[in-house]
């Protein structure tokens, strides 16, 4: 990462200076740093952030997925009130404020971009929750990751089936998670290939919500997300 951006003093201050504060479409109790066609950072070219050695700024969208189960862990707040909650794949973490938000006794936001993780902090602060954040990559299927996501009672998955080879690496590191008795809840918003399909097939529809999406993102002006819970020996 460039060494202006790896300072996280440096990033917060990209963070604050580039984006402002929306109110989430479904989850108007929550607020959130962002972007849209107003915002500079909207209009940086890949190639500029691709000079300045950033990823792209998934962090700065508040994706219908995590949306959707922020949603659902506000209106049913006992599914994380109380409880260890990992957020994988976090980006600026929505999901994640709202299980503080609903009473979880723990919450970590991982995602391998530090960016997002300084963005998820600071949702974390606009929100008045406390979350813990790290950007270890648990996915690659080694013992230790193993241990790492079976101590939590939930982990939280808010549309990251938008690319293969993640898909297949989150849905067997979910799939052992749920064997070792973690619940497993995704925030689905219809992206995902064959491999994102079987897995659903594996899991309980228990809500879905239309949500409305940022239509020069998405190219759509909604999408409908499902809330999955895997089947398993964690269910509530
Ligand atoms: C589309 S965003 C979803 C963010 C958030 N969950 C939401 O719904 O708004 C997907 C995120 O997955 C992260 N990611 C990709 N590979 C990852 C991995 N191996 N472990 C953790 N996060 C990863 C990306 O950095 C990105 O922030």
């Amino acid at each position: 990462m460039h060494s202006k951006v790896a300072n996280p003093d440096a990033v917060r201050e990209l963070i604050i200076c580039e984006t402002r504060v929306f109110i989430p479409s479904i989850v108007p109790e929550l607020r959130y740093w962002g972007v849209d066609e107003e915002t500079p950072l909207w209009a940086a070219t890949e190639a500029t952030l691709e000079q300045a050695q950033l990823p792209p700024p998934f962090w700065a969208f508040a994706w219908p997925g995590g949306q959707g189960l922020a949603r659902f862990l506000l209106d049913t707040p006992d599914r994380a009130r109380g409880r260890n909650v990992l957020a994988l794949a976090a980006g600026g973490a929505l999901e994640a404020v709202a299980a503080a938000r609903a009473g979880a006794a723990r919450v970590v936001a991982n995602d391998v971009d530090h960016v997002a993780c300084v963005a998820a902090e600071l949702n974390a602060r606009l929100n008045s929750v406390q979350l813990e954040t790290d950007a270890i990559d648990r996915l690659d299927g080694s013992d230790r990751s193993e241990r790492m996501l079976a101590e939590f009672d939930l982990v939280l998955v808010g549309d990251a089936f938008y690319e293969r080879a993640l898909s297949t690496r989150l849905i067997a590191a979910l799939e052992r998670a749920n064997t070792q008795g973690v619940e497993v809840l995704i925030g689905d918003a219809g992206r995902g290939g064959a491999e994102a399909a079987a897995f659903a097939e594996s899991c309980h529809q228990i809500a879905v919500f239309e949500t409305p999406t940022n239509q020069e993102l998405e190219g759509v002006a909604q999408r409908r997300v499902r809330i999955l819970q895997k089947c398993g020996n964690a269910e509530r």
